[in-house]
């Protein structure tokens, strides 16, 4: 357990990078999706309505903290960042559509297809969709050909049908079917947890760690999905909207069984509390290198948006 100091300081160090990673992924999203003089200049402007300005920033932070651990390049760690958030605001924007959430407001903002339409939306989010890979297979993103192809590999692995589009199917059919606490976990882990343990692993990759070397990474990242999942659930029922920049209370009202409805308020706190005490302890083979990371697993459960 660090000293009420180190906590401090960590507390510095989180706000600090995540300031700097929040800056920089608005540049690189202004540079990357500059606006054609064309008849897609609209498509532009949804994706830089969804993508500039807004969100926590948590999956470029991720990327960047654990590729701290291997000393890689700030730049690099960036511009993987970029590439799984624009995967993640893809993912936003279709969950947002009258067909999914049917949700007015994100980021404090009016939903794409409300500031534009449904066929505009549907498009920014696969345009951002097909971007991230894009990046990801740019030399500017590695030199390494093996280094690319395994990036683009686990991000596709991670936003399918094995990861967050298979998610999403389930958190559907969360609304109508019965699931026990042992499916809303896997649940989870799908819609949420897999690009969150892509954007831990991508630092590794990105070092040409070994998977052999990843155990305690992947350890970290699975615990702080579900908390970060946990902690979302239960925004939904006690959050504050303007906070949010998001409707809240729709989990309930739309019968979907979360980690709240099966546990209860106290227990997915406890819950969740105990995942990101089990997180740190992946890291105790770590140093101060790992001090943004134990950050990042406090926040996730403490944030209020
Ligand atoms: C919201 O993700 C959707 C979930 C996966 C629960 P975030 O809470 O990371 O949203 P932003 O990116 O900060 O807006
Ligand atoms: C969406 O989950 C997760 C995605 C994969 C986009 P939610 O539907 O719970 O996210 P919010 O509450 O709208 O942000
Ligand atoms: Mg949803
Ligand atoms: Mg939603
Ligand atoms: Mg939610």
């Amino acid at each position: 357990m660090a000293s009420a100091d180190g906590d401090s300081g960590e507390t510095r160090l989180l706000l600090a990078t995540q300031a700097e990673v929040v800056a920089g992924i608005d540049r690189l999203f202004d540079q990357l999706l500059s606006v054609p003089a064309d008849p897609r200049e609209r498509l532009y402007q949804a994706m830089r309505h969804a993508a500039i300005a807004g969100g926590k920033r948590l999956r470029p932070l991720l990327v960047r903290a654990a590729g701290d651990l291997f000393h890689v390049d700030h730049r690099v760690s960036l511009r993987v960042g970029a590439a799984v958030e624009a995967m993640h605001v893809y993912s936003l924007i279709h969950d947002d559509l009258p067909c999914m959430d049917d949700d007015d407001i994100r980021r404090g903002k009016p939903t794409v297809h409300k500031a534009y339409d449904e066929a505009t939306a549907v498009l920014a989010g696969d345009s951002l969709h097909a971007l991230a890979f894009e990046w990801l297979c740019d030399p500017a993103t590695s030199a390494d050909p093996f280094v690319r192809s395994e990036l683009c590999c686990e991000l596709a692995r991670a936003a399918g049908p094995a990861g967050m589009a298979g998610g999403q199917m389930m958190d559907l059919a969360a609304e109508t079917s019965d699931f026990d606490l042992r499916t809303v976990t896997r649940l989870q882990q799908l819609k949420t947890g897999a690009l969150i343990a892509f954007s831990v692993e991508a630092g590794a990759i990105l070092a040409r760690i070994p998977p052999e070397g990843r155990t305690p990474l992947r350890g970290y990242a699975r615990d702080i999905g579900l908390a970060f999942q946990i902690a979302d659930d239960i925004m939904d029922v006690e959050g504050d909207e303007a906070l949010a920049g998001k409707a809240l209370h729709k989990d309930d009202a739309a019968g979907k069984a979360t980690f709240v409805t099966l546990m209860g308020l106290e227990r997915a706190r406890e819950q969740a509390t105990a995942l990101v005490d089990q997180a740190i302890a992946h890291l105790s083979g770590y140093g101060e290198e790992a001090a943004l990371l134990r950050a990042i697993a406090r926040y996730v459960v403490e944030r209020d948006h």
